[in-house]
């Protein structure tokens, strides 16, 4: 570990100016308090800092990001997915869809947010998605052809890190390479990749083979693009808004291990919050900073409702029964928390070559990690997932669908994300065998669930009800989408490698036993959103307008996952800048 540890530490040493000690800040006044240091908020931070005339200040609950090596390692980054201190241990409720299961929530709690520890896919949705939200927002700057300068102020399009050649991986022409998060397509080449593409030549009706899944039609299979930099490591939100570049800037302060309690109302009629309560480091202890003009929330889908209602701001009758005043009612905070659910389907297969043999040999994974640490190459320059993604749709006329509204956003949009693995993931691993592993994302659900608090204190953790297969469509649609992955692994050219199907998925016999598999199964692919939607300016519910002003609140923002609404857009991408511009934008 001492020898990881002095490879990493010497070139990152220098980088950052950070507070680790709310003693050390200069001061407790600034123009923006942006809280929660994620994927969103270190973009805001970066951005609103481009002008030297404003000083911003950035508070983080969980550790600064430098050094932590499972976050730079993309192949590592599972490793602290739960149960981590770069993570906060959420669960879910009971999931009455899940079979009364309640599971693991994971969220990244460090700077860089979920973007330090996921999974790092880099992914625009769909035009349907972003039309879908200029349409019911009635603001034009959501559409798909306004957010292109956006994606590309986001995108530094670099070379993957073995340098291969990427002609025929990926049209430049939707590319960038000239902004300040690094995408690459895959710097290791694994052994399932060619079964993967020839699939596309076998199935092509149903899995063609689309050259860019980020050109605005996401639908078919192609090269999967990573948040992963030109030397095979992760490029977060923090790596790269707050990177070297950035940090010294005099009006920029970030503060880690801090944790805000609430926004403390500073006038009345219209009731205003232009200071945030917080504590930092081991204590307990509650410090103040105020803001010249806004408060901005970026702490993600489960943090920024969880603030709100904290500081009274939400349902008065639910925050009554907590014994927290209402200083605004605002019934949608926490309302309309959608997430996808996801589950596998495992092949054993003919060969060792296989991410199972590379986890279960510790002297092996020491090799690979050298590897990295001496070349950046090596099978540990990607994550756990494969080279290939896949996007596909129910077809319309399917019993499922016939005579219902289209759950996705349109034409374009998928209704499910399909993820290949060469070796098994989301199961314990097995002693022996090798596997292949599909998995499937169900991208549209209808059902709704709700961030809520468990009690008056703002440290105690919220209940997450993610209402998980509530609605039956949700079930009979990740029904579909399991016999889609059979469909997909039924190309001839998995006969010879596939051995046998492998447990717990039972034999298909019945529909009614692929959806009990689904209700003991399912989980979460982590893109819980909606928490604070965004509605058109006069729209009667909702939380924050189209430029993510909290309604009827002045000088105060949310800006980051919980805004955006499912069935109109997914998932930011791994790096939300588009929104950081649009405040931006509004200001000036
Ligand atoms: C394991 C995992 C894998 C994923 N894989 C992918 C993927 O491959 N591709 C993809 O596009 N998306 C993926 N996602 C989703 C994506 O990472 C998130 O949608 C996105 O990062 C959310 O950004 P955000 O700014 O809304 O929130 P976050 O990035 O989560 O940021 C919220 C920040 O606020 C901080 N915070 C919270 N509460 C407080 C408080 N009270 N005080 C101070 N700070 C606070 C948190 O610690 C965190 O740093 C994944 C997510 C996870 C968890
Ligand atoms: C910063 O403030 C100065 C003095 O008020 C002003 O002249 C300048 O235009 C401002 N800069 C920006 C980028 O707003
Ligand atoms: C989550 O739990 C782990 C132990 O399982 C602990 O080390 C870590 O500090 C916890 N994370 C947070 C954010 O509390
Ligand atoms: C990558 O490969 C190209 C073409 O083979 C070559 O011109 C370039 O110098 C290489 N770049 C790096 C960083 O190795
Ligand atoms: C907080 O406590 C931990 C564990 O006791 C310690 O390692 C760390 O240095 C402390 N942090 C601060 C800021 O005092
Ligand atoms: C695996 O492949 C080898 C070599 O092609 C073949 O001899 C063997 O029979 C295969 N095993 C199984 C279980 O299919
Ligand atoms: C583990 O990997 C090492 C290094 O590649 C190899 O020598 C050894 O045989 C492997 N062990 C097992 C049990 O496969
Ligand atoms: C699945 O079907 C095969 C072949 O019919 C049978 O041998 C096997 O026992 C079945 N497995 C389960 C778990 O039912």
């Amino acid at each position: 570990m001492l020898r990881l540890f002095l490879a990493l530490a010497s070139p990152l040493l220098c980088l950052a100016k950070l507070y680790e000690d709310v003693e050390l800040l200069p001061t407790i006044s600034f123009d923006f308090v942006i809280c929660g240091g994620g994927t969103a908020g270190s973009v805001l931070a970066n951005r609103l800092t481009e002008n030297a005339n404003y000083s911003v200040l950035l508070l983080e609950a969980g550790p600064s990001n430098v050094d932590v090596l499972p976050s730079i390692v993309p192949f590592l980054g599972s490793t602290i997915t739960s149960n981590s201190p770069y993570s906060w241990n959420y669960t879910t409720t009971a999931q009455p869809g899940l079979n009364g299961r309640s599971i693991d929530y994971p969220r990244g709690h460090m700077l860089g947010g979920s973007s330090s520890i996921n999974y790092m896919l880099y992914t625009r949705g769909s035009s349907d998605d972003w039309d879908n939200y200029a349409s019911t927002t009635g603001d034009s700057g959501w559409s798909w052809s306004n957010v292109q300068k956006y994606f590309r102020k986001n995108e530094l399009w670099s070379l993957p890190a073995d340098n291969h050649s990427t002609a025929g991986e990926y049209d430049p022409k939707v590319h960038s390479v000239s902004g300040v998060n690094s995408v690459t397509l895959p710097g290791y080449p694994q052994p399932i990749d060619n079964m993967l593409l020839q699939t596309t030549k076998e199935l092509p009706s149903e899995f063609p083979f689309n050259l860019d899944m980020n050109s605005g039609n996401p639908l078919g299979v192609g090269w999967a693009q990573s948040t992963i930099d030109s030397l095979g490591q992760r490029s977060s939100s923090a790596t790269s808004y707050l990177g070297p570049k950035y940090i010294d800037r005099p009006n920029l302060h970030v503060l880690v291990h801090a944790q805000v309690s609430r926004l403390v109302q500073t006038a009345q009629s219209p009731a205003t919050f232009k200071a945030v309560e917080f504590k930092q480091g081991n204590t307990t202890t509650l410090h103040i900073v105020t803001a010249r003009k806004e408060v901005i929330l970026s702490a993600g889908s489960i943090g920024s409702p969880r603030i709100l209602l904290s500081s009274g701001i939400g349902d008065k009758r639910a925050l009554a029964e907590l014994g927290i005043a209402s200083t605004v009612h605002l019934p949608d905070v926490g309302q309309n928390l959608a997430d996808q659910a996801t589950i596998g389907v495992y092949w054993e297969v003919n060969s060792t070559d296989t991410i199972d043999t590379l986890t279960r040999n510790a002297t092996l994974s020491a090799q690979v990690l050298d590897d990295w640490l001496d070349n950046r190459q090596g099978r540990f320059v990607e994550s756990i997932l494969g080279n290939f993604v896949g996007w596909s749709r129910l077809s319309l006329d399917n019993s499922v669908l016939r005579g219902r509204a289209d759950p996705a956003s349109g034409p374009k949009s998928p209704h499910y994300e399909i993820l290949p693995l060469n070796g098994i993931g989301g199961l314990p691993l097995p002693p022996t065998g090798n596997f292949f592993n599909l998995v499937v994302a169900l991208l549209c659900p209808v059902s709704r669930g709700s961030v809520t608090l468990s009690s008056s204190d703002p440290f105690a953790p919220p209940l997450i009800d993610p209402g998980f297969l509530n609605d039956p469509l949700d079930l009979e649609m990740m029904r579909e989408g399991i016999k889609i992955l059979l469909d997909f692994a039924a190309a001839p050219t998995w006969r010879k490698y596939i051995i046998e199907r492998y447990q717990p998925f039972p034999n298909v016999t019945t529909d009614a036993a692929i959806e009990a598999y689904i209700r003991n199964s399912a989980s979460t692919i982590f893109h819980p959103l909606g928490s604070n939607s965004m509605s058109a300016k006069d729209a009667e519910g909702g939380v924050v307008d189209p430029d993510l002003r909290v309604k009827g609140i002045p000088f105060l923002r949310v800006v980051d996952g919980s805004v955006l609404r499912e069935s109109a857009g997914r998932q930011y991408t791994s790096s939300p800048n588009e929104a950081a511009d649009l405040i931006k934008e509004a200001r000036a």
